[in-house]
């Protein structure tokens, strides 16, 4: 049998807790942080380190059996795998926020409007499910600048602390979902962890 490949996020909020919770099952291996494939030492079993986007696509195709990926991701991906269970950590919220001093106090106040966001997929879900018409303005990162450049008058990130929403006079309207770690499987394979 070939070895069993688990996927975990090379460099990010996932990344270490991901190595704890592998290590916390027994599995045994030493990365240095470079190699982005590690045998473990004791089971047969690959680690393989991804970007935490590109895990539920090669989760999905098979060509790795078992990933650890937030659901913030997962739910954007939409990818075709199954949850194995829910790990408890990386915790945070997918949240609207608008500038201190913005006149949009509620949701209804957001039609109209300009949002930026990296989940554009559950924003557009979440404004149909409302009824509301606004215009979604996609960015990678630093989502949280785009209202004091006027790109947009709101935004939709990520927030664990709240630090980053702070540091940038803005402050939370509407959290939108919940999320933490899950463990994700191939739905073909016939095993579990
Ligand atoms: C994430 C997220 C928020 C921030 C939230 O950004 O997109 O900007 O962290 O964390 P906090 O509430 O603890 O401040 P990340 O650091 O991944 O950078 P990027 O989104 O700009 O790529
Ligand atoms: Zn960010």
């Amino acid at each position: 049998m070939n070895n069993i490949r688990i996927a975990i996020q090379s460099k990010g909020r996932l990344a270490s807790s991901s190595e704890e919770y592998l290590s916390s099952l027994g599995i045994e291996f030493e990365s240095n942080g470079r190699n982005y494939r590690v045998n473990s030492k004791n089971l047969p079993v690959e680690i393989i380190y991804l970007r935490d986007d590109d895990i539920p696509e090669y989760v999905e195709f098979g060509v790795v059996d078992f990933g650890i990926i937030g659901e913030n991701v997962l739910n954007e991906k939409r990818s075709k795998v199954r949850i194995v269970r829910k790990l408890g950590f990386s915790k945070c919220s997918l949240v609207i926020a608008v500038p201190e001093d913005s006149s949009i106090r509620s949701l209804k106040d957001l039609e109209g409007e300009r949002i930026a966001t990296s989940y554009p997929k559950i924003l557009r879900k979440f404004l149909r499910s409302q009824g509301i018409h606004a215009v979604t303005v996609l960015l990678k990162g630093s989502v949280e600048i785009a209202p004091s450049l006027c790109l947009a008058d709101a935004v939709f990130d990520l927030v664990q602390s709240g630090e980053t929403l702070r540091e940038n006079n803005l402050k939370p309207l509407f959290t939108v979902m919940e999320s933490q770690a899950v463990l994700i499987q191939n739905p073909f394979l016939s095993f579990s962890l």
